[in-house]
Formats: structure tokens, sequence, C-alpha cells
């Protein structure tokens, strides 16, 4: 078996110590013949206070060879004066843009264990399952013009301009179709045709693709903003949801924020497959940052690095069955009453990180 190649740039702040606890679980996966090779990289503050660089040239060209890049986080008030060029967030823009990482996966997940301090009623959220496929590459961030104008008579005008391409949606409505095929099946598809161009083309291009290749998946089409009432109103109606780069912002962030804090929410970014091999570039991270008000303090919620990692073995390395055993080890820990201080409720243990990272291994 060829080994299994993983980049870890674990960044700043609490990103070290989140990866620290992804770090032993390959350790023992490793000890039953995982086989995955790993490798270290700086990214964000720590690289630039090193070599004056949010990436250097040689991580980067580490982080295109691997199979999978595991991300911590970046920043900190520390870095806040540094030139724009070289600021922490650079360096995960870099990653993205030169990954090609096009596809931005959100899972929405309600642990039963935590069902109850969801801002929504408990029947509404529990057992909530659902993936948010965000384009990640294109649309209003990137298109041009992007510009502020002079209007000359004390006026500006500042001008975004979505723009998407065939290619784009193609791709991106695949990458939904192909993961529904591994989940309940069901795309929905959110955009606004109603007054956007670019939607009338996404729905158009998805609708073709659909039939072209996936027309076995259950395919729905919503207006971008129903679909915002829809995923607080009854969001089980959906399993997954593919967006362009806007929508899919605000959309993923409120559809994560459902079901608890930052310190438990995953992601993926995956690349076009390998003309070759069909392997995907791929990098994951936890959604939260480096948390500098905590950093440091090894109290800082590991769930959101490992479930990442649950996400790498699942879409990198089809390691289905190791990655369903992860996501139930942190499940069973959150149900025997284990808490970080993000998510401490009354009656429940609080632990810290490494305890929260020992305890989900010894279930795994
Ligand atoms: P943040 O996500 O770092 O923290 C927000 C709040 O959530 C803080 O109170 C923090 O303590 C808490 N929190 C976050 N993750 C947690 C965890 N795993 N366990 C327990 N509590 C957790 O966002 P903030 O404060 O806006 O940004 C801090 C720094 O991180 C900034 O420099 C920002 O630019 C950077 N950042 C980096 C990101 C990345 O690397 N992808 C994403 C977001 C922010
Ligand atoms: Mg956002």
């Amino acid at each position: 078996m060829a080994a299994r190649k993983l980049f870890l740039l674990s960044g700043d702040g609490i990103g070290p110590e989140a990866m620290a606890e992804v770090k032993k679980i390959i350790a023992a996966m490793n000890k039953t013949g995982a086989g995955f090779e790993t490798e270290e990289g700086l990214v964000g503050g720590c690289a630039y206070d090193a070599h004056g660089k949010a990436i250097s040239e040689t991580d980067m060209e580490k982080a295109l060879a691997a199979d999978a890049v595991l991300f911590g986080a970046v920043g900190g008030p520390k870095w806040d004066s540094v030139p724009y060029e070289v600021r922490p967030e650079a360096g995960l823009l870099r990653l993205r843009k030169d990954l090609a990482l096009f596809a931005n996966l959100r899972p929405a997940i309600c642990y039963p264990a935590l069902a109850d301090s969801s801002s929504l009623k408990k029947d509404i959220i529990e057992g909530l399952d659902i993936l948010i496929v965000r384009e990640l590459t294109g649309g209003v961030y990137f298109g041009e013009p992007k510009e502020i104008i002079d209007l000359g008579n004390g006026q500006k005008r500042g001008i975004d301009t979505q723009v998407y391409d065939t290619f784009e949606i193609e791709r991106i409505s695949g990458v939904a179709f192909e993961l529904a095929r591994t989940r309940k099946n069901h795309v929905t598809s959110m955009e606004k045709r109603n007054v956007m161009k670019s939607g009338v083309l996404w729905n158009e291009v998805v609708t073709q693709t659909h039939k072209a290749k996936y027309s076995d998946v259950k395919l729905d089409h919503m207006l971008a903003d129903a679909g915002g009432m829809q995923l607080v109103r009854w969001p089980k109606q959906f399993d997954v949801i593919v967006t362009d780069n806007l929508f899919g912002d605000m959309l993923s962030d409120v559809a994560a924020m459902l079901t608890g804090s930052l310190g438990m929410l995953p992601s993926a970014s995956l690349g076009a497959p390998d003309a070759k091999t069909g392997k995907r570039k791929a990098l994951y991270e936890p959604v939260h940052g480096s948390a500098p008000d905590i950093a440091g303090q090894g109290i800082a919620n590991p769930i959101a690095m490992i479930a990442s990692f649950a996400m790498c073995l699942r879409y990198s390395f089809g390691m289905v069955a190791e990655a369903d055993s992860l996501e139930a080890a942190i499940a069973a820990v959150l149900d025997d009453g284990l808490r970080t201080r993000d998510i401490m409720s009354a009656g429940m243990q609080e632990v810290g990180t490494t305890a929260m990272g020992d305890a989900i291994l010894a279930k795994f």
C-alpha cells in the first residue's frame, strides 16, 4: 500500500494544541498499519516570525505534494500590524488558491448530547446531519470589475461582480451529487434566479449536470433567501445543499450555528481530481480561528480539529469505517458528560484539551 501523505500546518494560538490531539490519533492508527506519513510545516504568524512570509515556498511545495493538508488556525494580535501581503491569513488564502480548492464542505451535525444547547427547539435539530457545499474560488468575491470609482460629483461607486462559468457550476454540483450518493442521496441547489443572471445559469447547469450524470440523486432547487428561512425553520428537510460563494458563506455559518460552539465545527476544502490518479487535493481545518484569548491554557476544544481529521479519513482516503468510528467516539465522549469549557453546562464534567483528546482516542 502506498503511504498516506499528510502535511500538518498547525499554525498559531490554539492551532498546535488542537493538532496535538490529532497527532495522537494518527500515531494510534499507524500502530495498526494505517501507514500515515506526516510532515510538519509553518503557516501564519509563526511562519512570518521564522522567515517573514505567511508560508514558505518549501512548505507550499510540500502542501502540493501531500495527499491531504491538516490545517490548525492562524493569526493573533501579535501580528495585527504586519504588512497586508504577509499577514497570517495570507498563508491560508495562498493554500486555497494554489491547491485550487473550489469546494468547501461544511457539515452541520447535532450531537445528541448537545441537542439541548442549541438556540432552536430540541426536536428541530435533534439528529440533524446536513452538509453545505459552498463554491469557494469564484463568484462575487473574485469577479471583475471589482473597484471603487470616484464619480467626480462627490459620489463614489463600489462595484463587485458575480461571475460564474459553466465549468465552475458543473464541477461544484458534481461534488455535491457525488457526496449525496454517500449520504441520503438528496441535493438542494440554492441561487437567486429570480433576480440574478448568474442564478439563472446556475440553475440551468445544475439541472443539466443532474440529468447527464446523476439522475439517481433527488434534486431540488430553492431560492437562497427562502433556503435561509427553511434552514432555521426545518433544517432536517436537507441533506446536501450546494450554493455559490457568497450565499454559501452566509448559509454555512447559519447552519453551523444551529448545532453549537465554534469549537465543534470541522470543514473540508477539496480541489479537482488529478487527471491520472483521480485523487483530489484537499485541506481540512476547523472553522474556528486561533482563539488568542484562551491559547496556551490547555482548555481549547479539540473536537473541531479531530472532526476535521475524520472528514480527511472519509474524503481523502476513503476510510469510511474509521471516519464513522472517530465521529462515534466524539459522540460517545459527549454522551459520557465530558465537556471542554466552551460547551460546559450544569451537571457535566469539565475537562481540558488533552483529557478530551485522550477520552476520544480511548473510545475510537
Ligand atoms: P476565534 O474562532 O479564534 O475565536 C472566537 C471565540 O470562540 C473566542 O472566544 C474563542 O476563545 C472561542 N473559540 C474558538 N475556537 C475554540 C475552541 N476550539 N475551543 C474553545 N473556544 C474556542 O475567532 P476570533 O477571536 O475572531 O479570531 C482570533 C484570531 O483568529 C484572529 O487573528 C483571526 O484573524 C483568526 N482567525 C483565523 C481563522 C483561520 O485560521 N481559519 C478563522 C477565523 C479567525
Ligand atoms: Mg463566513
